[in-house]
């Protein structure tokens, strides 16, 4: 049997994003789930509560800002995530959701500038997303968002990395018993070039020992604050006052562009 290959309206398949997350998406939930929770309500749960058109979720993964979303507003609430290993867990918690919740979300299975998608909210989230994407894939991505929102909605963006880091940055995961099983996860970023190589070592635990262990690369972009701001300053975003976490980046899509 053939694997089928996802197309884009196009007809053109899509650019490597089908396979991706392939290893990470197992996990990714029960390594991060907890902490990341806790900080997308912090950094956006305000903001989705006073959508009033639509919640735009951006690279939605397993869909951490998508349940956030549906929790804290009452607007419909769009979640575009192209990769089709985190969209399997993120249409398995949709499924346990009660109807009334799940009718207020679409899945998007493209990449934003791929979905048609126009006017459809007022409030855009884009979590941990933009650090994965080359500067060409961002200038594609700046316009697709104007178009999703209304004029005068806003764009609420984690930052990339500034700068490649000078030596190998590792992070351990807390690891995380399930039944007999300890499940464990390490991140260690490396420069390559102007891009961060980002090594994901992932294992599995018994009482004997290591059961299995698995590995995924992903490729980062850094890019300044300020170099952000001026792209998006291209494309009719003005910076919003009053946002303090230096890790967010809130715009503003300039009503008379
Ligand atoms: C590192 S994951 C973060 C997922 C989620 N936001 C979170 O923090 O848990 C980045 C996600 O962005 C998606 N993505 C990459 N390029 C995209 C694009 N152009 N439009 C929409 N999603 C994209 C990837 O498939 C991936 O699931």
């Amino acid at each position: 049997m053939h694997p089928v290959i996802a197309k884009a309206p196009n007809g053109r398949p899509h650019p490597g994003f089908a396979d991706s997350y392939a290893v990470t998406a197992e996990f990714y939930d029960v390594l991060q789930a907890d902490r990341d929770e806790a900080r997308v309500h912090h950094l956006y749960g305000r903001q989705v509560a006073r959508a009033r058109v639509g919640v735009l979720d951006i690279g939605a993964g397993t869909g951490r800002v998508t349940l956030m979303s549906l929790a804290r507003s009452r607007v419909d609430v769009h979640a575009v995530e192209p990769a089709r290993a985190m969209r399997t867990s993120l249409m398995t918690r949709l499924a346990a959701l009660p109807a009334r919740q799940r009718e207020r979300v679409t899945v998007h299975s493209h990449a934003l500038d791929e979905a048609p998608l126009s006017a459809v909210a007022d409030v855009a989230v884009c979590h941990n997303t933009v650090a994965c994407l080359p500067p060409a894939a961002r200038e594609v991505l700046w316009p697709a968002i104007g178009k999703a929102l209304v004029p005068g909605g806003s764009l609420f963006l984690q930052m990339p990395p500034a700068l490649v880091p000078v030596r190998d940055v590792l992070r351990l995961l807390p690891e995380k018993r399930v039944g007999e099983h300890v499940y464990g996860g390490r991140l260690t970023m490396s420069a390559a070039g102007n891009r961060i190589r980002t090594r994901a070592d992932y294992w599995v635990r018994g009482a004997q020992g290591v059961l299995r262990e698995h590995t995924e690369t992903f490729w980062m972009w850094p890019a300044s604050r300020a170099r952000i701001i001026d792209d998006l300053a291209r494309h009719a975003f003005a910076p919003l006052p009053g946002q303090h976490d230096p890790g967010v980046l809130a715009v503003t899509l300039q009503p008379d562009r």
